[in-house]
């Protein structure tokens, strides 16, 4: 796949989860880039939610980095925005610098996305990976909140599965279990939610793939809680049954939105935007 190992660094870690808490502002457009479709919306930040529509745009392709840009930049006029801009992407993101692309095109491997995006939206721009993203926002609006004091772990099924790893509030950057092999396959290739399209799977079948890919994760890390987002948090009601667990499984609240609040959360802890 191309990645760098990431490692975590202290500063980057500190600002995810709010330490240098220095939030200037209290509205900001989060935008959330994903494999079909780039969704945005202004976030307050004070309440944790849109307070516009979240409006999306088929992602270009291929999902390179200046169609995609353009596609932001494109958001940011239809919301008519000239404030702080967060992104989330679904790449492993380390210091602005995009090191993976499972999802978007290849050519993000070493791009500066931080860079590209200041540039094409003429403002200071900060990105993170998505499922980051997610994870951050389920932990200060959402169903995380809850658990502060054990392992969370979120993961996103969309096009690909993405994951966030949140021990006692704080987040183990750029996780990527989606990407774990399991059954001779990159788990995101056999039970994210787009293969359960592609494949016709019935929910029953999606979600058999779904519950033994939890418990692997299960036994390789013993997280007290499970928190399953992206659409099809949606439909919760149609797979949850099947899924056992000794860890509590429970849906994202802030369901498809989480992305799009969590990157706005992280445009605003920084001074200076
Ligand atoms: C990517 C992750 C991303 C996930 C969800 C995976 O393919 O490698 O970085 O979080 O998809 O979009």
């Amino acid at each position: 796949m191309g990645t760098s190992y990431p490692r975590i660094h202290a500063v980057y870690q500190a600002e995810l989860m709010g330490k240098r808490n220095d939030r200037a502002v209290s509205k900001v457009l989060g935008v959330d880039v994903g494999g079909s479709g780039i969704k945005g919306g202004i976030v307050d930040l004070d309440l944790g939610q849109l307070i516009t529509e979240r409006h999306r745009i088929e992602t270009p392709q291929p999902a390179t980095p200046k169609a995609v840009a353009r596609v932001t930049k494109d958001l940011v006029g239809h919301f008519k925005w000239d404030g702080p801009v967060g992104v989330a992407i679904p790449s492993i993101v380390r210091k602005g610098i995009a090191h993976s692309a499972a999802n978007i095109d290849k050519s993000w491997i070493g791009e500066d996305a931080v860079k590209r995006f200041s540039k094409a939206l003429d403002r200071p721009v900060r990105v993170l990976n998505d499922a980051d993203a997610a994870g951050i926002a389920e932990f200060h609006y959402g169903a995380a909140a809850k658990f502060a004091e054990g392992v969370a772990i979120m993961l996103t099924f969309g096009t690909g599965i993405g994951s966030a790893i949140l021990v006692e509030g704080e987040l183990l950057p750029n996780s990527e279990l989606g990407h774990l092999e399991f059954r001779g396959n990159e788990a995101e290739h056999w039970a994210s939610a787009k293969v359960r399209e592609q494949e016709g799977l019935s929910w029953k079948v999606w979600a058999g793939r779904v519950d033994a890919y939890l418990n692997y994760l299960e036994f390789l890390l013993s997280p007290d809680v499970f928190i399953i987002g992206g659409g099809v948090s949606r439909h919760r009601e149609l797979f949850f049954p099947y899924l056992e667990t000794a860890a509590r499984i429970i849906a994202a609240e802030l369901e498809n939105r989480a992305g799009v609040v969590g990157a706005a959360w992280f445009a605003a802890q920084k001074g200076g935007l």
